[in-house]
């Protein structure tokens, strides 16, 4: 039976070019949906853009363009750049296409119809910076910018009534949001009193969004259109059986900062909606540069473009995957990046290849040598290389990455350290079907390593396991046929010297 698995990104605001942070995020999901997809799972992997709201009016505004104009030049720089990265989304949404604005506006009269939006004038602390009313304490906490003090009529939804069922949902759904820690905190949060959510932004003021349906002086308050993404690109109330196959999402993935927007804004409103919940919302952490989050407001972002530029997708892919343990921050540096890729790509990975692509062509005409009975020694290669096929898919369901990564490359090193044990250069000279054996068992760890990081470097891999004459090979044991005639290839991963 097929599993299906609906993963998402969180829509990135288009108020400037895509940073490391974005790229960050989208690589995850990619590494996540191309696991899933070679387990056999049916996945749909949905990213795009967030834009409306003042952010994206005010970037348009320093750049004398028209909101809709800003958008539609900087959004291919984004779709571009996921391409670039080898991102294997299935759709790409933008907030401003009509089949979003249409769901927004159907939900929109749902649950006013329903008697859970309601007007009110309302008088609070405002931050401009977070766009939203923000309550006393979260003022003392320093931690909102621009605030000011606001008096305006607006539209509310009832989000406070949900309070209750929330927070019953959480307790009965440990795997609701994760990792713990975070859970945690949404919880605390929910021990307050739970305010309604102020859903609309008079025209007069900012008049950049999705205009209610029920009463044109206004338009949706960002994240209550943005949210709804979610439905919209699986076909939510214009495609049934798309959105019956798809929906709920099985992990919505997103940064920290928005937890909140997605475990109370959300949550609620798919509860006014009658929708079931998401299966799991997973909060990663940030991209630090020194002390500070890489933001564009801080001004210290790494342009993912520039590294990809320069050292290549995957090396770039490979070190935020390993580097970062998802649910903690990461501090990026670049002596932290050439140190992984020297150590981990050069000398481990392909350097492996390097061995069995040179040695195989010297002793044996480049054809794939038929192994014979396997040596404890190659046993223990052979057991380790089998045992990735049940720690893998545990640690990628948990969203281990990095430690999944560290299994494989485990497996890489051993081979590399069996090489050198086993001399297979030396052997050539004595015992040349002895050699035949070790290059065998060598080539098929590697083959069975290639297809077990694949989802994390799909170009580097596709080499190897061209070389080795494998593509489509199952990751069992004994899928290298001896006999195969190896490709060439180029320097996989040339060091990056000083
Ligand atoms: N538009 C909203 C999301 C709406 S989802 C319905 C938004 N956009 S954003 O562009 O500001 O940020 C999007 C994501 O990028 C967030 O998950 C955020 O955590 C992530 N990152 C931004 N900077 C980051 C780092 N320095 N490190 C890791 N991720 C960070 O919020």
């Amino acid at each position: 039976m097929t599993t299906k698995f609906y993963l998402t990104t969180p829509i990135y605001y288009v108020n400037d070019r895509p940073h490391i942070g974005h790229a960050y995020t989208t690589i995850l999901a990619d590494v996540l949906a191309r696991f899933h997809r070679q387990a056999g799972d049916e996945v749909f992997f949905l990213t795009g853009l967030d834009e409306h709201g003042q952010k994206v009016l005010q970037a348009s505004q320093a750049r004398g363009l028209t909101p809709q104009q800003h958008c539609d030049d900087l959004a291919p720089r984004f779709s571009q750049l996921w391409e670039k990265l080898g991102i294997s989304n299935d759709d790409f949404i933008r907030t401003t296409q009509d089949r979003h604005k249409k769901v927004v506006q159907a939900v929109l009269r749902k649950v006013y119809e329903k008697g859970d939006i309601y007007q009110s004038e309302y008088e609070g602390w405002y931050s401009v910076a977070e766009e939203r009313f923000i309550t006393e304490t979260e003022k003392e906490s320093g931690e909102f910018r621009d605030v000011k003090m606001l008096k305006e009529r607006n539209w509310f939804f009832r989000m406070s009534q949900y309070q209750q069922k929330l927070i019953d949902h959480i307790n009965a759904h440990p795997q609701f949001i994760q990792p713990e820690h975070r859970k945690n905190e949404i919880l605390g949060f929910l021990r307050q009193p739970l305010t309604d959510l102020c859903i609309s932004r008079p025209k007069s003021r900012m008049g950049w969004g999705i205009e209610l349906p029920f009463d044109t002086e206004y338009v949706t308050y960002v994240w209550f259109d943005a949210l709804l993404n979610y439905l919209t690109g699986v076909g939510y109330l214009t495609e049934d059986d798309k959105f019956k196959k798809w929906w709920p999402a099985s992990l919505h993935l997103l940064g920290k900062d928005i937890l909140t927007t997605h475990s109370v804004y959300w949550t609620t409103m798919l509860f006014s909606l009658d929708l079931p919940l998401p299966e799991t919302i997973f909060a990663h952490g940030w991209w630090m540069l020194g002390e500070s989050k890489m933001s564009k407001s801080v001004g210290n972002v790494v342009n993912p473009l520039d590294l990809v530029d320069q050292f290549g997708v995957d090396p770039v892919r490979y070190y935020l995957m390993r580097e970062m343990i998802p649910g903690q921050d990461a501090h990026f540096t670049m002596e932290s990046f050439v140190k992984r890729f020297n150590s981990d790509l050069a000398n481990d990975f392909g350097n492996l290849l390097n061995r069995v692509s040179g040695l195989i062509p010297k002793y044996f005409n480049a054809i794939v040598p038929e192994p014979g009975a396997l040596t404890p020694e190659d046993q223990h290669i052979q057991t380790i290389a089998e045992n990735l096929q049940n720690k893998v898919p545990g640690l990628i369901k948990e969203l281990k990455v990095s430690e999944a990564i560290e299994e494989i490359l485990q497996l890489i090193r051993a081979v590399n350290k069996y090489m050198e044990q086993q001399a297979p250069w030396k052997l050539a000279k004595e015992n040349l079907p002895a050699a035949g054996r070790v290059l065998y068992v060598a080539s098929e760890a590697l083959r069975i390593s290639a297809l077990h990081l694949s989802p994390v470097m799909p170009a580097k891999t596709d080499t190897v396991l061209n070389v080795l004459g494998a593509k489509g090979s199952s990751p069992q044991w004994g899928g290298l046929k001896p006999g195969t005639k190896l490709g060439e290839h180029g320097a996989l991963f040339p060091r990056i010297e000083k």
